[in-house]
């Protein structure tokens, strides 16, 4: 089976899961990542990361909520806070509206890696020699589907499916998608409602970001309660 999971809702135990948050999480994590951060420890509230700060200094502690930095935290969600400038050889505790969310929703899967535009080609090629079912986790926005993510989920369709993958609808309709958004990934996913939100918070570079494809190689990966970068 190859399944974009449009909800966070089905079962994941017997599958590799990919989280996808597009705008942002899950790009600023692949970003992080790949800058040499040593690990992100995704958390679900916002009181778990901050009491974090009783732990150690070693800690950058990112807090968004609905797009905006929590105040009192070292920064969010922007992927502009994750250059190798700021996050080389730290761990940084993450929570997020949507992504930490659903990552935590998928705890009981086999293997959970983090997926985005920036590292859709390395993680296709990972994905396509995996046996296991995959689910493309789409966090969407607070329980409801978003385009963004279910596009992206139709791009890793689009890059790995084979005979051994059984398409279901939501998979269709994901590749279908992203073939109409491909030929202008910016227009076709400006007209989404994270777009409007963050354009009203005066972030469209970070939606700009986002977008790129393949400017990274690393596939952040859960060991224990951390995201890592894998090591095949
Ligand atoms: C989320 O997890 O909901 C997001 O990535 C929201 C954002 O910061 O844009």
């Amino acid at each position: 089976c190859l399944t974009p999971a449009l909800l966070p809702m089905y079962n994941v135990e017997s599958s590799i899961v990919v989280i996808i948050d597009i705008f942002r999480a899950t790009s600023s994590i692949c970003y992080g990542i790949e800058n040499g951060a040593e690990a992100i420890i995704p958390v679900s509230q916002v009181e778990e990361c901050a009491a974090y700060r009783d732990k150690g200094l070693n800690y950058l502690l990112a807090a968004e909520r609905n797009g905006e930095v929590v105040i009192g935290f070292d920064f969010g969600n922007s992927p502009f806070a994750y250059t190798a400038e700021k996050v080389k050889d730290k761990t940084v505790v993450l929570t997020t509206t949507n992504g930490t969310h659903a990552l935590h929703l998928s705890l009981k899967a086999k293997k959970i890696v983090v997926g985005s535009f920036l590292n859709l080609s390395a993680l296709s090629e990972w994905l396509k020699v995996q046996n296991d079912d995959i689910l493309l986790v789409c966090a969407g926005w607070k329980n409801k589907f978003n385009l963004e993510d279910t596009v992206f989920a139709g791009a890793v369709i689009s890059k790995i499916k084979s005979s051994k993958h059984k398409l279901d609808d939501s998979a269709i309709a994901a590749e279908d998608l992203y073939e109409l958004a491909k030929p202008d990934l910016a227009a076709y996913l400006s007209k989404t409602s994270h777009s409007e939100r963050l354009k009203k918070l005066g972030i469209e570079k970070d939606i700009a970001f986002c977008l790129n494809v393949d400017i990274t190689t690393s596939i952040p990966v859960l060991k224990g309660d951390r995201l890592v970068k894998m090591t095949c």
